[in-house]
């Protein structure tokens, strides 16, 4: 009699874990994995929250963005962050929505800001693969145009000038049309010179390249 209870104690117990199990192992991973995430966010710049966490949503975590359209802001210098977000706040770079945020930032946000993803290492934009053709003509018109004199040998961005490799591809052929059309100004007048002297087609061509190509380490 005794032997039929213990066994019928085991089953019970065989039953319960089969049922609960898998939960309580769950549970023991969702906290193990909370840990994991709260020491890499407080090893990526201090306690909560971070300032850099209200630009995550549109450049992505880390200024990686996850969006063709969305530039990438990782990597890119801090002297030309900090030169867009004052552009942004002035109006002389019209966007509603950085317009807005820019204004509200103070000197010392703006240049923390810069510092933050200026100090981010440059990921490959594998959210996008270039059609061969465009890739191989919008490189050769690169070339032709020089625009590795400023942007840099690997195109990776110095001092005032932006990195274009790896950047979003809608976004970058965004700006060449904004330069082309003259929405979208610089001061050496550079940028409306090379963009519209390109055919759309060929701005095109020069986004999908410029998007396709692996950043440089820097
Ligand atoms: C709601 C979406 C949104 C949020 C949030 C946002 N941005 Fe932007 N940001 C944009 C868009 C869209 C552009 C491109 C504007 C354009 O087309 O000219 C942009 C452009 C920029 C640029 C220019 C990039 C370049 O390559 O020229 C910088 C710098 C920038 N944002 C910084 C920030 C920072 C810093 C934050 C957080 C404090 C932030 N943004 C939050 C949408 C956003
Ligand atoms: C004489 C220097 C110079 C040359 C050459 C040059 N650029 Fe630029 N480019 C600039 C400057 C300066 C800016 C930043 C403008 C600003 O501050 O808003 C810029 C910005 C850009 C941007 C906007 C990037 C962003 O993140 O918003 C793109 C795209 C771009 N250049 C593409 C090119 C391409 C493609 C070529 C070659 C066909 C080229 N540039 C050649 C000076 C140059």
């Amino acid at each position: 009699m005794k032997r039929f209870v213990w066994i019928g104690l085991a089953a019970l117990l065989l039953i319960i874990a089969a049922i609960f199990g898998p939960d309580a192992w769950g549970l023991y991973k969702l906290q193990h994995h909370v840990t994991a995430a709260e020491r890499a966010y407080r090893a990526d710049g201090g306690a909560w929250p971070h300032l850099s966490d209200t630009c995550t949503g549109c450049h992505g975590p880390q200024g990686h963005s996850r969006n063709q359209a969305y530039p990438s802001l990782a990597g890119q210098p801090a002297a030309y962050v900090t030169a867009q977000l004052q552009a942004f706040a002035a109006g002389t770079r019209a966007n509603p929505t950085m317009g807005s945020l820019a204004r509200s930032l103070s000197a010392a946000d703006v240049r923390q800001l810069a510092d933050y993803f200026a100090g981010q290492r440059p990921a490959a934009n594998d959210t996008f693969t270039p059609d061969p053709g465009q890739r191989d003509r919008g490189g050769q018109l690169v070339v032709a145009n020089g625009c590795a004199a400023c942007h840099g040998e690997t195109l990776m961005g110095q001092g005032a000038f932006p990195r274009l490799a790896g950047q979003g591809r809608d976004y970058l052929a965004a700006q060449l049309d904004a330069f082309a059309s003259g929405a979208r100004t610089e001061p050496t007048g550079t940028m409306y010179r090379l963009a519209a002297g390109l055919a759309p087609a060929d701005r095109a061509a020069v986004a999908s390249y410029l998007a396709g190509l692996a950043p440089a380490s820097k």
